[in-house]
C-alpha cells in the first residue's frame, strides 16, 4: 500500500475531496516549488475570516538551497529537522496580538491564523502540494532572526513541498509516514443541544 493511501482518512461521511486529501508528511520529493506558486497557497491564507476582519497573520517564507532556508531549518527543533531539511519551503506563521486600529489585545488572532493557516493547507493540497505544521521550534530564535517586534508572535512554523518517498527518512519518522490517520470520534467533539 502507498503512503498516501494509509493517510486516506476513514469518515462517516464523504468529505470535500481536498480535506481528505490533504495529511501532514515528512517525506518530501526533490521538486522545487515555484514562486508563483508559494504565492498562490500564501493568497489562500490571506482570504480567511478573522475578528474585525483584522487579519492577524503574516508570513516569512524560503525557498531550499537558500541561506533563509538554512536560517529557518536552524530554528527547528532536533525532532524537526532531520525530514524538513527535505522540504521545498519552509516558512514561519506569525500573529500580531493587538488590534491596528486601537492597539488592544486581539484575543483571537491565533485563533484566525489557525484559519488561514487551514486555507493554506488546502489551497496546497489543490495543487498536489503538502504542508506539515510544526510547534517544535525555537521560538527566541525566530524573534531574533526576524528581528520581530512586540506584539509579532511566531506561532507555528511549516514546511511544504510535493510528496516524496517514504523509504527515504529515517526512523521514527518512516514508521509515522506509513501509520493511518486517527481521529477521536464524531461524538466526543459535537454535541446536539
Ligand atoms: C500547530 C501544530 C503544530 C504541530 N507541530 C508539529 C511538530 O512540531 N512536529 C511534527 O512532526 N508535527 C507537528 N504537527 C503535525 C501534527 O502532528 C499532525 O497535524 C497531526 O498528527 C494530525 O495528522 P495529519 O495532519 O496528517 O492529519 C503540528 C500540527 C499543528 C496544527
Amino acid at each position: 500500500m502507498k503512503s498516501i493511501d494509509i493517510k486516506k482518512p476513514d469518515t462517516h461521511f464523504e468529505l470535500n475531496p481536498l480535506i481528505a486529501k490533504r495529511w501532514s508528511p515528512r517525506a518530501f520529493s526533490q521538486k522545487m516549488i515555484e514562486v508563483s506558486q508559494v504565492e498562490e497557497i500564501f493568497e489562500a491564507a490571506r482570504w480567511a475570516p478573522s475578528a474585525n476582519n483584522e487579519q492577524p497573520w503574516q508570513y516569512v517564507y524560503a525557498r531550499k538551497g537558500t541561506d533563509g532556508f538554512n536560517e529557518l531549518l536552524d530554528c527547528l527543533s532536533g525532532g524537526n529537522q532531520p525530514w524538513a531539511r527535505s522540504a521545498a519551503v519552509l516558512f514561519v506563521a506569525l500573529s500580531r496580538d493587538f488590534f491596528l486600529r486601537n492597539g488592544k489585545k486581539n484575543q483571537w488572532a491565533h485563533h484566525d491564523l489557525g484559519l488561514a493557516n487551514a486555507q493554506l493547507l488546502i489551497q496546497a493540497a489543490s495543487r498536489d502540494i503538502y504542508g506539515h505544521l510544526m510547534a517544535g521550534f525555537d521560538h527566541e530564535k525566530v524573534v531574533q532572526l526576524l528581528e520581530l517586534a512586540d506584539g509579532i508572535r511566531p506561532v507555528c512554523m511549516g514546511a511544504l513541498g510535493y510528496l516524496g518517498d517514504p523509504a527515504s527518512l529515517e526512523e521514527p519518522y518512516k514508521t509515522r509516514e506509513l501509520t493511518e490517520r486517527t481521529r477521536r470520534p464524531l461524538g466526543e467533539i459535537l454535541t446536539e443541544r
